[in-house]
C-alpha cells in the first residue's frame, strides 16, 4: 500500500474515493460546509431525509460528476463526539476504507485527521487511521486459483489535510509506524489462515527464520533431539502422535541495553489440535488449525517490535507440534515428566496446550527476564466465560496485570482477568502424579492457568486466553472475517506504555 501525506484542496484533488467524518448531532464540520456547497447541498439532503444521521460507522455515498475532483464522497458517522477514541477512529477508518473497496477504488484519500486535532495528537490519527485501513482490507487468497481482481485493490491512501497545514511530519511518523505495525499483524493473521497441513511446525520455523532474517533478531530453532537433551517431556509428550516433527522456536531481538532484561513472549503453536485420542466432534473441528494463534502473535510482536526499533530485549519462544491420535501417541493416563522435573498425569490429551507450554515456560527462566507473558488458544471455557470480545487475563504479578488491562483499552484489544487462587489448584491434584492436566469442567480457564502457574514461580508472569478472540467468526470494522492476529497490538501497546514514549 502507498501511503501519502497531501496538503491539498479538496475540491481539486483526485481521489477515487474521499471519505469524510460527521459527529451524530453537530454540523461543525468545515469540509463538508464546503463540500455540500460545492455539490449543491446533496450532503445536507441526506441528512435533510434522514438516510444519514452521522452514527458510528453509518455511510452514506455520493457521486459527484464533474463538478469537484473526487469521484465519490463518502461520508462516514463518527458517533457522539464525547464518545469518540482512537478505537472508534480505527473502526470508522475501517468501515469507510472496506466500502470503497468493494467499489472498486483503487486511490482512496482520507480527511479524518483535518477534523480530530482537539481529540487526538497527529501522531495517533496517523497510526489509527493507517492500523484501520490497511487492517480492514486484509485478505487471504493463497490457496485460491482464481484470484480476486488483484487490479480492483486499494493501490494508495492519501491522508489529505489543507493547503494552510504546516506540519506534516507527525502525522507521517504515525502513518509509517501504523503500516509497520499492519504489517505485523498481517503477518500474524497469514500464519493462523494457512491450513494445518501447510503451517506445519517445520513452516512456522522455516517462516520465523526467514522473518528474523533482515530484522536484527537472532533464531534459534531446536529439534527434537534438542528437545529430548533438555528432557522437555511434556512437549515431546503431545508431539509424539503426529508425524510432523515439532519445532520449539526462540527468537531474540537486542534493541536495549546489554543489561537490560529482557521481556519473554510464548506463544503456543499447535498447528492443528485433533484432541488427540481424548479426540474432538468432527463439528468444527477444522477451526483448530487456528491452535497456533498464540505463536503467530509472538511472532508478530517480535517482527513489529524490531521493525519499529524499540529499545527493550525481547525474546519470542514458540513450542510448535501437532496434536493427533496414532499409535504412538500420548494416552490417557500417561504420565510426562516436564523440563521442570515436575510429573503430569494426562488425564485427557486435548488439554495439550498447557503441556507444550509447561516446557517453555520452564525454558524461559534461563533468560532471568523481567517478565513473561504467554498467549494461547487455550481453552473452551474462556469462550464461554466471555464470548469473543475480551481475552482472558492470569497471572502472579499485580503491576504486570495492571499495565496489561491499560493496553488493552489503549490497543482495542481488551482484557479481561479472571482469579487464580490457590482453592483452585485443589481441582489439578493428581492421585499419582505431582499434578493432572485438567481440573474438570469447573472454572476451566482459571485451572488451566492454575496448571502454567507451577512452571512459573520464578518470575513475574502474565498468561493471555486467546481461544475466544484469535479468530473473528462474522467479521467487523478494521477485522474481516477470519484470523485476527490478536495479541500484536496489544502487546506493543504494552511496551511502549512500559517505555513511556509519547505521542506528541
Ligand atoms: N485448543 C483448545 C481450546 C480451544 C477451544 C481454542 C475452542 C479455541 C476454540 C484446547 O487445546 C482444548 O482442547 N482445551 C480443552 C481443555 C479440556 C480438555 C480441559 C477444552 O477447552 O475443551
Ligand atoms: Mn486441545
Ligand atoms: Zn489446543
Amino acid at each position: 500500500m502507498n501511503l501519502k501525506i497531501l496538503r491539498k484542496d479538496l475540491l481539486t484533488h483526485n481521489t477515487e474515493g474521499l471519505i469524510v467524518g460527521r459527529f451524530e448531532g453537530r454540523n461543525d464540520n468545515p469540509l463538508m460546509k464546503q463540500l455540500n456547497h460545492a455539490l449543491d447541498g446533496v450532503l445536507s439532503n441526506a441528512m435533510k431525509c434522514g438516510d444519514f444521521k452521522g452514527r458510528i460507522n453509518q455511510t452514506a455515498l455520493f457521486y459527484s460528476g464533474n463538478k469537484i475532483s473526487p469521484q465519490r464522497v463518502l461520508l462516514v458517522g463518527l458517533g457522539n463526539k464525547r464518545e469518540f477514541n482512537l478505537e472508534k477512529l480505527r473502526e470508522v477508518s475501517g468501515t469507510a476504507a472496506k466500502a470503497l473497496q468493494k467499489l472498486g477504488a483503487k486511490t482512496i484519500s482520507t480527511t479524518l485527521p483535518q477534523i480530530l486535532e482537539d481529540i487526538f495528537t497527529r501522531q495517533e490519527m496517523g497510526q489509527t487511521v493507517v492500523e484501520g485501513t490497511l487492517l480492514s482490507l486484509y485478505s487471504f487468497d493463497e490457496h485460491k486459483t482464481v484470484k480476486k481482481d488483484k487490479a480492483k485493490d486499494v493501490k494508495t491512501l492519501n491522508l489529505v489535510m489543507s493547503l494552510r497545514d504546516k506540519g506534516i511530519a507527525k502525522l507521517e511518523k504515525g502513518a509509517i509506524k501504523g503500516q509497520l505495525i499492519s504489517e505485523g499483524v498481517y503477518f500474524s493473521r497469514d500464519l493462523i489462515s494457512k491450513p494445518g497441513n501447510v503451517a506445519t511446525p517445520s513452516h512456522l520455523a522455516d517462516e520465523a527464520v526467514k522473518m528474523a532474517k533482515g530484522l536484527g533478531i537472532k533464531a534459534t530453532i531446536l529439534e527434537k533431539s534438542d528437545m529430548e537433551k533438555l528432557k522437555m517431556g511434556s512437549l515431546l509428550g503431545v508431539a509424539k502422535g503426529s508425524c510432523e516433527p515439532p519445532k520449539f522456536i526462540s527468537l531474540e531481538y537486542n534493541g536495549g541495553k546489554k543489561t537490560d532484561r529482557p521481556y519473554v513472549v510464548i506463544g503456543k503453536a499447535i498447528t492443528f489440535d485433533s484432541g488427540g485420542i481424548s479426540i474432538k466432534p468432527s463439528a468444527g473441528m477444522e477451526e483448530m488449525k487456528t491452535d497456533m494463534s498464540g505463536g503467530a502473535a509472538a511472532l508478530g510482536t517480535i517482527k513489529v517490535a524490531a521493525s519499529l526499533k524499540l529499545p527493550i530485549n525481547l525474546i519470542a519462544i514458540i513450542p510448535s507440534a501437532e496434536n493427533l491420535p496414532s499409535g504412538s501417541a500420548c494416552k490417557p493416563g500417561d504420565i510426562l515428566r516436564t523440563m521442570s522435573g515436575q510429573t503430569v498425569e494426562v488425564v485427557n490429551t486435548d488439554a495439550e496446550g498447557r503441556l507444550i507450554l509447561a516446557d517453555a515456560l520452564t525454558y524461559a527462566e534461563r533468560f532471568n527476564p523481567q517478565a513473561v507473558i504467554d498467549l494461547a488458544t487455550l481453552t473452551g471455557a474462556c469462550v464461554i466465560a466471555l464470548g469473543h470480545h475480551a481475552t482472558g487475563l492470569l497471572g502472579n504479578n499485580e503491576g504486570l496485570k495492571h499495565l496489561l488491562l491499560k493496553a488493552g483499552e489503549d490497543s482495542g484489544e481488551r482484557l479481561w482477568e479472571l482469579p487464580l487462587w490457590d482453592a483452585y489448584k485443589k481441582q489439578i491434584k493428581s492421585d499419582i502424579a505431582d499434578m493432572k492436566n485438567v481440573g474438570g469442567r469447573d472454572g476451566g480457564t482459571i485451572t488451566a492457568a492454575s496448571f502454567l502457574s507451577k512452571f512459573t514461580t520464578k518470575y513475574h508472569w502474565a498468561h493471555l486466553d486467546i481461544a475466544g478472540t484469535a479468530w473473528e467468526k462474522k467479521g467487523r470494522s478494521y477485522v474481516p472475517k477470519g484470523s485476527v492476529g490478536v495479541g500484536v497490538r496489544l502487546l506493543i501497546k504494552f511496551f511502549e506504555n512500559e517505555l513511556g514514549i509519547e505521542e506528541s
